[in-house]
Protein backbone atom coordinates (compact mmCIF):
# COMPACT_ATOMS: atom_id res chain seq x y z
CA UNK A 1 0.00 0.00 0.00
CA UNK A 2 2.60 2.31 1.01
CA UNK A 3 4.61 1.64 -2.15
CA UNK A 4 0.77 2.18 -4.68
CA UNK A 5 1.03 5.58 -2.24
CA UNK A 6 4.19 6.40 -3.62
CA UNK A 7 3.60 5.24 -7.40
CA UNK A 8 0.58 7.46 -7.08
CA UNK A 9 2.37 10.33 -5.69
CA UNK A 10 5.31 9.83 -8.20
CA UNK A 11 3.26 9.80 -11.28
CA UNK A 12 1.08 12.39 -10.19
CA UNK A 13 4.15 14.51 -9.57
CA UNK A 14 2.96 15.24 -5.57
CA UNK A 15 5.40 14.88 -2.83
CA UNK A 16 4.10 11.91 -0.69
CA UNK A 17 4.44 14.39 2.52
CA UNK A 18 1.92 16.74 0.99
CA UNK A 19 -1.31 15.44 1.77
CA UNK A 20 -1.54 12.37 -0.91
CA UNK A 21 -2.84 10.53 1.48
CA UNK A 22 -6.08 12.04 2.22
CA UNK A 23 -6.61 13.12 -1.47
CA UNK A 24 -6.05 9.24 -2.11
CA UNK A 25 -8.27 8.07 0.46
CA UNK A 26 -11.31 10.38 -0.63
CA UNK A 27 -11.70 8.78 -3.45
CA UNK A 28 -12.00 4.99 -2.11
CA UNK A 29 -15.75 5.32 -1.87
CA UNK A 30 -16.47 6.98 -5.14
CA UNK A 31 -18.10 4.95 -7.72
CA UNK A 32 -16.04 4.69 -11.32
CA UNK A 33 -17.81 7.41 -12.91
CA UNK A 34 -17.41 9.92 -9.83
CA UNK A 35 -13.44 8.57 -9.44
CA UNK A 36 -13.45 9.25 -13.46
CA UNK A 37 -14.74 13.10 -12.82
CA UNK A 38 -12.40 13.30 -9.50
CA UNK A 39 -9.64 12.07 -11.63
CA UNK A 40 -9.93 14.75 -14.52
CA UNK A 41 -10.93 17.53 -12.36
CA UNK A 42 -8.75 17.28 -9.59
CA UNK A 43 -5.45 15.45 -10.65
CA UNK A 44 -4.85 15.64 -14.48
CA UNK A 45 -7.08 19.06 -14.94
CA UNK A 46 -4.26 19.86 -17.33
CA UNK A 47 -5.29 17.21 -19.41
CA UNK A 48 -8.65 18.66 -20.23
CA UNK A 49 -7.32 21.96 -20.62
CA UNK A 50 -5.31 20.90 -23.38
CA UNK A 51 -8.00 18.49 -24.57
CA UNK A 52 -5.22 15.64 -24.62
CA UNK A 53 -5.85 12.50 -23.22
CA UNK A 54 -2.46 10.45 -22.34
CA UNK A 55 -2.72 6.96 -22.66
CA UNK A 56 -0.24 6.63 -18.87
CA UNK A 57 -3.46 8.63 -17.72
CA UNK A 58 -5.19 5.63 -18.43
CA UNK A 59 -2.85 3.14 -16.93
CA UNK A 60 -2.95 5.21 -13.69
CA UNK A 61 -6.91 5.34 -13.41
CA UNK A 62 -6.74 1.66 -14.16
CA UNK A 63 -4.48 0.74 -11.35
CA UNK A 64 -6.24 3.14 -9.31
CA UNK A 65 -9.50 1.71 -9.86
CA UNK A 66 -8.52 -1.82 -9.11
CA UNK A 67 -6.88 -0.35 -6.21
CA UNK A 68 -9.73 0.80 -4.81
CA UNK A 69 -11.28 -2.90 -5.54
CA UNK A 70 -8.67 -4.65 -3.74
CA UNK A 71 -9.15 -2.43 -1.00
CA UNK A 72 -12.52 -2.21 -0.19
CA UNK A 73 -13.10 -5.96 -0.50
CA UNK A 74 -9.64 -7.14 1.11
CA UNK A 75 -8.46 -5.20 3.70
CA UNK A 76 -9.18 -1.90 4.20
CA UNK A 77 -9.01 2.07 3.22
CA UNK A 78 -6.70 4.00 6.23
CA UNK A 79 -5.96 6.93 7.44
CA UNK A 80 -3.00 7.16 10.25
CA UNK A 81 -2.85 3.34 10.25
CA UNK A 82 -4.44 0.27 8.64
CA UNK A 83 -8.38 -0.95 9.06
CA UNK A 84 -10.57 -4.07 8.79
CA UNK A 85 -13.27 -4.05 6.38
CA UNK A 86 -15.60 -4.43 8.67
CA UNK A 87 -18.19 -6.13 5.95
CA UNK A 88 -21.11 -4.49 6.64
CA UNK A 89 -21.64 -2.93 3.42
CA UNK A 90 -25.53 -3.56 2.25
CA UNK A 91 -26.20 -4.40 5.74
CA UNK A 92 -29.98 -3.76 6.79
CA UNK A 93 -29.45 -2.18 10.32
CA UNK A 94 -32.04 -1.35 12.78
CA UNK A 95 -30.91 1.67 15.13
CA UNK A 96 -33.88 2.60 17.68
CA UNK A 97 -33.45 6.29 19.23
CA UNK A 98 -31.58 7.20 16.07
CA UNK A 99 -32.33 11.01 16.10
CA UNK A 100 -30.49 12.47 18.87
CA UNK A 101 -27.16 11.67 20.84
CA UNK A 102 -25.57 8.36 20.78
CA UNK A 103 -28.12 6.63 18.24
CA UNK A 104 -27.66 9.33 15.54
CA UNK A 105 -23.87 8.84 16.10
CA UNK A 106 -24.37 4.87 15.73
CA UNK A 107 -26.46 5.44 12.50
CA UNK A 108 -24.07 8.20 11.04
CA UNK A 109 -21.32 5.32 11.55
CA UNK A 110 -23.19 2.35 9.87
CA UNK A 111 -23.79 5.20 6.75
CA UNK A 112 -20.10 5.27 6.54
CA UNK A 113 -19.53 1.30 6.33
CA UNK A 114 -22.28 1.51 3.93
CA UNK A 115 -24.81 -0.62 5.84
CA UNK A 116 -28.15 0.04 4.80
CA UNK A 117 -30.42 2.45 7.94
CA UNK A 118 -33.79 1.69 9.12
CA UNK A 119 -33.58 4.13 12.08
CA UNK A 120 -37.18 4.55 14.78
CA UNK A 121 -37.58 7.30 17.07
CA UNK A 122 -40.61 8.95 18.56
CA UNK A 123 -39.27 11.97 17.08
CA UNK A 124 -39.93 11.98 13.49
CA UNK A 125 -38.46 15.27 13.14
CA UNK A 126 -35.17 14.39 13.97
CA UNK A 127 -35.47 11.23 11.68
CA UNK A 128 -36.16 13.40 8.90
CA UNK A 129 -33.06 15.24 9.55
CA UNK A 130 -31.05 12.55 9.93
CA UNK A 131 -32.25 10.99 6.48
CA UNK A 132 -31.48 14.19 4.84
CA UNK A 133 -28.02 14.41 6.05
CA UNK A 134 -26.61 11.01 5.23
CA UNK A 135 -26.08 10.23 1.61
CA UNK A 136 -24.71 7.11 -0.61
CA UNK A 137 -27.10 5.03 1.98
CA UNK A 138 -30.45 3.52 1.87
CA UNK A 139 -32.00 5.17 4.73
CA UNK A 140 -35.78 4.23 6.13
CA UNK A 141 -37.13 6.51 8.86
CA UNK A 142 -40.58 5.81 10.83
CA UNK A 143 -41.63 7.26 14.01
CA UNK A 144 -41.88 4.62 16.35
CA UNK A 145 -42.56 4.26 19.91
CA UNK A 146 -40.63 1.04 21.27
CA UNK A 147 -42.81 0.54 24.71
CA UNK A 148 -45.60 -0.26 21.94
CA UNK A 149 -45.52 -3.82 20.96
CA UNK A 150 -47.98 -3.07 17.90
CA UNK A 151 -45.96 -0.18 16.37
CA UNK A 152 -42.41 -2.30 17.13
CA UNK A 153 -44.19 -5.49 14.85
CA UNK A 154 -45.42 -3.35 12.22
CA UNK A 155 -41.88 -1.43 11.72
CA UNK A 156 -39.85 -4.48 11.61
CA UNK A 157 -42.59 -5.84 8.79
CA UNK A 158 -41.72 -2.24 6.78
CA UNK A 159 -38.66 -2.93 7.15
CA UNK A 160 -38.13 -6.51 5.80
CA UNK A 161 -41.07 -5.26 3.33
CA UNK A 162 -38.51 -2.40 2.02
CA UNK A 163 -34.83 -3.77 2.23
CA UNK A 164 -36.11 -7.66 2.56
CA UNK A 165 -33.99 -8.63 5.44
CA UNK A 166 -32.50 -7.56 8.62
CA UNK A 167 -29.35 -7.72 9.89
CA UNK A 168 -28.25 -5.99 12.41
CA UNK A 169 -30.65 -4.72 15.52
CA UNK A 170 -29.11 -2.20 17.89
CA UNK A 171 -31.58 -1.58 21.25
CA UNK A 172 -30.66 2.18 21.90
CA UNK A 173 -33.96 4.13 22.87
CA UNK A 174 -33.11 5.08 26.55
CA UNK A 175 -33.49 7.61 28.90
CA UNK A 176 -32.51 8.28 32.78
CA UNK A 177 -33.71 10.22 35.70
CA UNK A 178 -32.36 10.75 39.17
CA UNK A 179 -34.39 10.15 42.19
CA UNK A 180 -34.58 10.14 45.80
CA UNK A 181 -34.59 6.14 46.59
CA UNK A 182 -37.64 6.57 49.06
CA UNK A 183 -39.89 8.03 46.74
CA UNK A 184 -38.84 7.19 42.92
CA UNK A 185 -42.35 7.10 41.28
CA UNK A 186 -42.99 3.87 40.60
CA UNK A 187 -44.89 4.68 37.35
CA UNK A 188 -41.69 6.09 35.82
CA UNK A 189 -39.50 3.39 37.06
CA UNK A 190 -42.35 0.78 35.10
CA UNK A 191 -42.26 3.46 32.35
CA UNK A 192 -37.95 2.95 32.03
CA UNK A 193 -38.85 -0.92 32.54
CA UNK A 194 -40.79 -0.56 29.25
CA UNK A 195 -38.40 1.42 27.64
CA UNK A 196 -35.02 -0.20 27.94
CA UNK A 197 -36.13 -3.45 29.36
CA UNK A 198 -39.11 -4.82 27.55
CA UNK A 199 -38.44 -2.91 24.22
CA UNK A 200 -35.03 -4.90 23.91
CA UNK A 201 -36.47 -7.75 24.11
CA UNK A 202 -39.86 -7.39 21.60
CA UNK A 203 -37.73 -6.06 18.38
CA UNK A 204 -34.99 -9.12 19.35
CA UNK A 205 -37.66 -11.36 19.29
CA UNK A 206 -39.70 -9.70 16.28
CA UNK A 207 -35.60 -9.78 14.47
CA UNK A 208 -34.72 -13.31 14.96
CA UNK A 209 -36.94 -15.07 12.44
CA UNK A 210 -35.05 -12.75 10.05
CA UNK A 211 -31.82 -13.55 11.22
CA UNK A 212 -32.40 -17.27 10.68
CA UNK A 213 -33.58 -17.25 7.49
CA UNK A 214 -30.24 -15.05 6.29
CA UNK A 215 -28.02 -17.51 8.56
CA UNK A 216 -26.58 -14.70 10.60
CA UNK A 217 -27.24 -11.62 12.57
CA UNK A 218 -26.28 -8.89 15.02
CA UNK A 219 -27.69 -7.54 17.94
CA UNK A 220 -26.28 -4.81 20.20
CA UNK A 221 -27.97 -3.59 23.36
CA UNK A 222 -27.17 0.01 24.95
CA UNK A 223 -26.85 -0.83 28.63
CA UNK A 224 -24.66 1.22 30.78
CA UNK A 225 -21.74 0.61 32.87
CA UNK A 226 -24.25 1.74 35.62
CA UNK A 227 -25.67 -2.32 34.80
CA UNK A 228 -22.46 -2.99 36.83
CA UNK A 229 -21.66 -1.02 39.36
CA UNK A 230 -24.75 1.41 41.39
CA UNK A 231 -24.67 4.72 39.94
CA UNK A 232 -27.63 5.82 42.00
CA UNK A 233 -30.55 5.84 39.92
CA UNK A 234 -32.47 3.53 41.38
CA UNK A 235 -34.40 2.44 38.00
CA UNK A 236 -32.16 3.19 35.47
CA UNK A 237 -29.21 0.83 37.27
CA UNK A 238 -31.48 -2.20 37.61
CA UNK A 239 -32.69 -2.04 34.17
CA UNK A 240 -29.41 -2.12 32.78
CA UNK A 241 -28.23 -4.54 34.67
CA UNK A 242 -31.04 -6.54 33.19
CA UNK A 243 -30.31 -5.39 29.71
CA UNK A 244 -26.43 -7.16 30.46
CA UNK A 245 -28.41 -9.92 31.53
CA UNK A 246 -30.75 -10.06 28.97
CA UNK A 247 -28.20 -9.97 26.19
CA UNK A 248 -26.24 -12.73 27.98
CA UNK A 249 -29.48 -15.23 28.18
CA UNK A 250 -29.72 -14.33 23.86
CA UNK A 251 -26.16 -14.98 23.40
CA UNK A 252 -26.54 -18.10 23.87
CA UNK A 253 -29.97 -19.10 22.69
CA UNK A 254 -29.14 -17.17 19.10
CA UNK A 255 -25.86 -18.47 18.79
CA UNK A 256 -26.71 -21.69 16.84
CA UNK A 257 -28.18 -19.25 14.35
CA UNK A 258 -25.01 -17.46 13.69
CA UNK A 259 -26.37 -14.60 15.44
CA UNK A 260 -24.14 -12.59 18.01
CA UNK A 261 -25.58 -11.08 21.11
CA UNK A 262 -23.42 -8.17 22.91
CA UNK A 263 -24.03 -5.01 24.80
CA UNK A 264 -22.23 -1.68 25.41
CA UNK A 265 -21.86 -0.50 28.63
CA UNK A 266 -20.87 3.64 28.39
CA UNK A 267 -19.98 5.33 31.03
CA UNK A 268 -21.60 9.22 30.60
CA UNK A 269 -21.94 10.55 27.48
CA UNK A 270 -22.04 14.20 26.31
CA UNK A 271 -25.68 13.72 24.74
CA UNK A 272 -29.12 15.91 25.10
CA UNK A 273 -29.50 13.28 27.94
CA UNK A 274 -26.79 14.87 29.64
CA UNK A 275 -26.85 18.45 28.38
CA UNK A 276 -30.47 19.88 27.84
CA UNK A 277 -32.75 21.42 29.66
CA UNK A 278 -33.95 19.57 32.67
CA UNK A 279 -31.74 16.10 31.71
CA UNK A 280 -29.20 14.75 34.10
CA UNK A 281 -26.91 17.75 34.19
CA UNK A 282 -29.79 20.36 35.39
CA UNK A 283 -30.69 17.44 38.07
CA UNK A 284 -26.80 16.97 39.05
CA UNK A 285 -26.70 20.48 39.17
CA UNK A 286 -29.67 20.99 41.58
CA UNK A 287 -28.32 18.53 43.38
CA UNK A 288 -24.48 19.60 43.80
CA UNK A 289 -25.63 23.49 43.68
CA UNK A 290 -23.71 23.88 41.04
CA UNK A 291 -24.07 25.27 37.23
CA UNK A 292 -24.79 22.78 35.23
CA UNK A 293 -21.35 22.43 32.59
CA UNK A 294 -19.42 23.06 36.56
CA UNK A 295 -21.24 20.37 37.82
CA UNK A 296 -20.82 17.53 34.56
CA UNK A 297 -16.92 18.87 34.46
CA UNK A 298 -16.79 17.86 38.33
CA UNK A 299 -18.42 14.54 38.06
CA UNK A 300 -15.95 14.35 35.10
CA UNK A 301 -13.04 14.89 37.33
CA UNK A 302 -14.05 12.66 40.53
CA UNK A 303 -15.06 9.94 38.96
CA UNK A 304 -13.28 9.02 35.09
CA UNK A 305 -9.50 8.05 35.07
CA UNK A 306 -10.12 9.92 31.86
CA UNK A 307 -11.10 13.01 33.00
CA UNK A 308 -14.29 13.58 30.39
CA UNK A 309 -17.43 12.24 29.72
CA UNK A 310 -17.30 10.07 25.85
CA UNK A 311 -18.42 11.48 23.23
CA UNK A 312 -21.00 9.85 21.16
CA UNK A 313 -18.74 8.81 18.17
CA UNK A 314 -16.79 7.14 20.64
CA UNK A 315 -19.79 4.56 21.58
CA UNK A 316 -20.87 4.13 18.14
CA UNK A 317 -17.45 2.57 17.12
CA UNK A 318 -17.94 0.07 19.77
CA UNK A 319 -21.13 -0.33 18.59
CA UNK A 320 -20.30 -0.84 14.86
CA UNK A 321 -17.30 -3.01 15.58
CA UNK A 322 -19.57 -5.41 17.53
CA UNK A 323 -22.10 -6.14 15.21
CA UNK A 324 -18.94 -6.48 12.01
CA UNK A 325 -18.06 -9.77 10.30
CA UNK A 326 -14.57 -9.23 12.26
CA UNK A 327 -16.57 -9.59 15.38
CA UNK A 328 -18.59 -12.16 14.74
CA UNK A 329 -17.57 -14.98 17.64
CA UNK A 330 -17.52 -12.44 20.40
CA UNK A 331 -20.96 -12.95 21.89
CA UNK A 332 -22.55 -12.06 25.61
CA UNK A 333 -19.94 -9.65 26.02
CA UNK A 334 -20.75 -6.17 28.12
CA UNK A 335 -18.14 -4.09 26.98
CA UNK A 336 -17.11 -0.62 29.08
CA UNK A 337 -16.74 1.93 27.15
CA UNK A 338 -15.91 4.55 29.64
CA UNK A 339 -12.63 6.40 30.00
CA UNK A 340 -11.23 3.67 32.75
CA UNK A 341 -14.59 4.43 34.95
CA UNK A 342 -15.54 0.70 35.77
CA UNK A 343 -12.82 -0.68 38.85
CA UNK A 344 -14.14 -4.32 38.50
CA UNK A 345 -12.34 -6.61 36.11
CA UNK A 346 -15.91 -7.62 34.85
N1 LIG B 1 -25.63 9.67 27.67
C1 LIG B 1 -25.13 8.85 28.57
O1 LIG B 1 -24.38 9.27 29.47
C2 LIG B 1 -25.40 7.37 28.52
C3 LIG B 1 -24.58 6.51 29.25
C4 LIG B 1 -24.84 5.14 29.23
C5 LIG B 1 -25.88 4.65 28.48
N2 LIG B 1 -26.68 5.52 27.77
C6 LIG B 1 -27.78 4.93 27.01
O2 LIG B 1 -27.63 5.27 25.65
C7 LIG B 1 -28.92 5.31 25.03
C8 LIG B 1 -29.04 6.61 24.27
O3 LIG B 1 -28.91 7.69 25.17
P1 LIG B 1 -28.53 9.17 24.71
O4 LIG B 1 -27.60 9.69 25.72
O5 LIG B 1 -28.15 9.17 23.30
O6 LIG B 1 -29.94 9.88 24.94
P2 LIG B 1 -30.73 10.94 24.05
O7 LIG B 1 -31.78 11.48 24.96
O8 LIG B 1 -29.80 11.89 23.41
O9 LIG B 1 -31.39 10.06 22.90
C9 LIG B 1 -32.37 9.10 23.20
C10 LIG B 1 -33.24 8.92 21.96
O10 LIG B 1 -34.21 7.90 22.27
C11 LIG B 1 -35.46 8.34 21.75
N3 LIG B 1 -36.55 7.70 22.46
C12 LIG B 1 -36.96 7.93 23.73
N4 LIG B 1 -38.03 7.22 24.02
C13 LIG B 1 -38.33 6.51 22.90
C14 LIG B 1 -39.35 5.58 22.58
N5 LIG B 1 -40.32 5.26 23.45
N6 LIG B 1 -39.36 5.03 21.35
C15 LIG B 1 -38.41 5.37 20.43
N7 LIG B 1 -37.43 6.25 20.70
C16 LIG B 1 -37.40 6.81 21.91
C17 LIG B 1 -35.44 9.84 21.96
O11 LIG B 1 -36.41 10.51 21.17
C18 LIG B 1 -34.02 10.18 21.59
O12 LIG B 1 -33.90 10.45 20.21
C19 LIG B 1 -29.94 5.13 26.14
O13 LIG B 1 -30.34 3.79 26.20
C20 LIG B 1 -29.15 5.48 27.38
O14 LIG B 1 -29.65 4.87 28.53
C21 LIG B 1 -26.45 6.86 27.76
Amino acid sequence: MVRFRFLLAGVEGIEPSSGVLETLILPMNYTPIRMLLFYYIVRFKSSIQTKKLKLDNFFVLTLFYLTKIFINDKILVFKGGLFMNLGLKGRVVIVTGAASGIGRQIALAYAKEGATLALADINLDGLKKMKKEIKDVDVYVEKVDVTDAENCAAFVKNVVKKFKKVDVLVNNAGTAKMGDMETFPETTFRAHAELMMYAPVRLTNLCIPHFKKNGWGSVVNIASIFGKQPGGLISYDTIKAADIMITKDYSSYCAPFNVNVNSVCPGPVDTPLWHADGQLGDQLASATGMKRDEAIDWFAKANIPMGRYAKPEEIASAVVFLSSEPAHYITGVALNVDGGMVKSTL
